[in-house]
């Protein structure tokens, strides 16, 4: 169940039999690569422990609304916001009415009314409670209100806890997960590792100096969210840059070029696809000054030795992933990429004409041709978002149809 990889979920649990199946639901959530966050009513509480759905999700459980110790974790209108999904399972008879009534008096339903994700309920109570008016009135309410993406899940047929039988009983766990996957896409990159490196490095001249460049990373971390959105699990490996990471990357923070060599191959084991999107410095001073270098004559003179190339160790590594780098060029690029790409054996190269003023390195936008071994493709101006959404797209391609497969 890929397509539930990185999406972030909140299971609402309300006080019903079948709130035991929720344990597993969240395991099996949990096991689909989704970040899980439970919220229960009063009444779940005394169905299922709180600690048991904690350990399971591994995160703290959500369950009241007025209480300034968990407003200050996440608040309320922070956990609407942050969730893909909100699915309600069990969703009893009183949580389908309070709903439809568009109250806010527990967080569940509050949540309910502050959050624009998709809803998804699982109906579950007695076979009596489900046929009764009310219940079908509210559930027919629920379906035609506009606006509010909705979906009822279940319930199914058969034997219930009281001992009826009947229309009432909560779909099973693994049904749930199933249906609660089908509202999502499968990405392009689902289930994928992918590591990227981005930004600078920085060559330390003496404990306050260092040389290094205008890299402002943006490209690199466009590149993450786009990953993400493909459905990827994405580490980033970032020089300093003073941009937000995505909040859903594993983000490991280097300084120098051999940080970030010590990092990039750290991950090349647990890695399906790598992108060098760093602008690595190509060399550093020979010796670190232990103290501050004092200023003395004129002209000061310092050796500086090659720094190792990141991209190239990676692809030349015994378990190597699909290997992408970056050129940036000034003239000839074609030339200059194609030899590249041979050079440091890389699947693909992305090439950029450093030369334009209104583009690259400190900008937003960008423009590239992309090159492997048996084509290319150019991508004209656009937003560095836009182009990293084009840009997975092609990865994606041609990390799924290597050559010798097409
Ligand atoms: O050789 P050049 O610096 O032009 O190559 C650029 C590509 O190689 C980029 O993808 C960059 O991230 C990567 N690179 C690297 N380690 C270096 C130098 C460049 O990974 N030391």
């Amino acid at each position: 169940m890929q397509q539930l990889t990185n999406k972030r979920i909140i299971l609402g649990i309300t006080g019903g039999i079948a709130a035991y199946k929720s344990a597993e639901v969240v395991r099996l959530l949990k096991k689909s690569g989704a970040d899980v966050r439970v919220v229960m009513t009063n009444g779940a509480k005394e169905f299922i422990t709180p600690l048991t759905l904690q350990a399971l999700s591994g995160n703290p459980v959500h369950h009241t609304l007025l209480n300034p110790e968990a407003e200050a974790g996440m608040g309320h209108i922070e956990l609407a916001k942050w969730a893909d999904v909100i699915l309600v399972a069990p969703a009893s008879a009183n949580f389908i009415a309070r709903l439809t009534q568009g109250l806010g008096d527990d967080l569940l339903t509050t949540l309910c009314l502050a959050s624009e994700a998709t809803l998804a309920i699982a109906p579950a109570m007695n076979q009596a409670m489900w046929h009764n008016e009310t219940t079908q009135y509210n559930l027919q309410r629920l379906q035609d209100l506009k606006g509010r993406k909705l979906h009822i899940f279940g319930p199914a047929d058969g034997q219930q806890a009281c001992g009826d039988v009947g229309p009432g009983r909560m779909l099973e766990p693994e049904l749930l997960t199933q249906s609660l996957a089908n509202l999502f896409d499968r990405g392009m990159l689902a289930g994928v590792r992918v590591t990227i490196t981005a930004g600078p490095t920085r060559e330390a001249i003496d404990p306050v100096r260092y040389i290094s460049n205008h890299s402002s990373g943006k490209m690199g971390y466009a590149l993450a969210q786009a990953a993400i959105d493909a459905g990827a699990h994405v580490t980033l490996i970032s020089g300093p840059v003073t941009i937000k990471a995505p909040s859903r990357v594993h983000l490991v923070n280097v300084s120098s070029a051999r940080d970030m060599l010590e990092a990039a191959l750290q991950q090349t084991p647990e890695c399906d696809i790598f992108i060098a999107a760093a602008a690595v410095a190509d060399y550093r001073p020979m010796t670190v000054a232990n103290q501050k270098i004092k200023k003395s004559g004129d002209t000061i003179e310092m050796t500086l030795v090659k720094n190792p190339d990141i991209v190239a160790t990676v692809a030349q590594h015994e378990q190597r992933p699909f290997t992408i780098g970056f050129a940036a060029e000034t003239q000839d690029i074609d030339t200059y990429a194609r030899s590249k790409l041979a050079r440091k054996q890389l699947d693909l190269i992305i090439a950029n004409d450093v030369s334009r003023q209104d583009i690259g390195f400190n900008s937003d936008n960008n423009a590239v041709t992309v090159y492997w071994p048996d084509g290319q493709q150019d991508f004209a101006d656009r937003s560095k978002n836009a182009l990293a959404h084009d840009l997975i797209e092609l990865i994606a391609q041609r990390y799924h149809n290597p050559p010798h497969t097409v």
